[in-house]
């Protein structure tokens, strides 16, 4: 599947029920072979109405974390685990992480990253799952996982969720100090 094909599927999924409620698929936002890509949980109202992710208070945190560290938000790629708007902001469902996220693999299969950044604990639990880590997110947090692949060394990282630091703002430091982590590995 090429980027279209997939960007078309995403587009048609009733897969789940959240197709029935939210405006629009949020898939994703960035340069498609960028070296870093980060996954937040599930669009948000600001999301689902301008159809990009991490647009609203979160996204304005994130992006000046990025400023802050000099990685830019324009060299990186943005996604979420579920590609649909929850009602209501809740929590996505175990059930909607697992229908969605085969559309997550898709798309980091093609893109191959050098880091995958899980934004939480519902892409973290997922990623590292996947990676076959035994770890539960908060176990792993802020570290650098290193796996090898058929086209070179991946790292994933678990990170706070940007909208932990709009409740507390100390988390803000932290998330910085483990996003420059990421900066560095990049350079190389
Ligand atoms: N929170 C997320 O996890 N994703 C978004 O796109 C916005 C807020």
């Amino acid at each position: 599947m090429n980027w279209e094909e997939l960007e078309e599927s995403i587009k048609a999924c009733q897969k789940c029920s959240l197709y029935e409620t939210c405006t629009q698929k949020v898939i994703g936002e960035g340069p498609k072979n960028s070296k870093v890509v980060f996954v937040g949980e599930a669009p948000g109202r600001e999301e689902d109405l301008t159809g990009k992710p991490f647009v609203g208070r979160a996204g304005k945190l994130l992006n000046s974390i990025l400023d802050k560290i000099g990685l830019p938000r324009s060299e990186v790629y943005i996604t979420n685990i579920v590609k649909c708007r929850p009602p209501n902001n809740r929590d996505p469902t175990d059930n909607e992480k697992a229908l969605c996220s085969p559309w997550l693999d898709i798309q980091l299969s093609l893109m191959k990253p050098k880091v995958i950044v899980a934004l939480g604990r519902h892409s973290g639990g997922y990623l590292l799952e996947k990676y076959g880590v035994k770890k539960k997110p908060s176990q792993v947090r802020g570290e650098l996982l290193p796996f090898s692949t058929l086209f070179g060394k991946q790292y994933l990282m678990v990170a706070y969720h940007p909208a932990a630091a709009l409740y507390n703002p100390s988390l803000r430091e932290e998330i910085e100090e483990q996003l420059k982590k990421v900066k560095e590995v990049i350079k190389n």
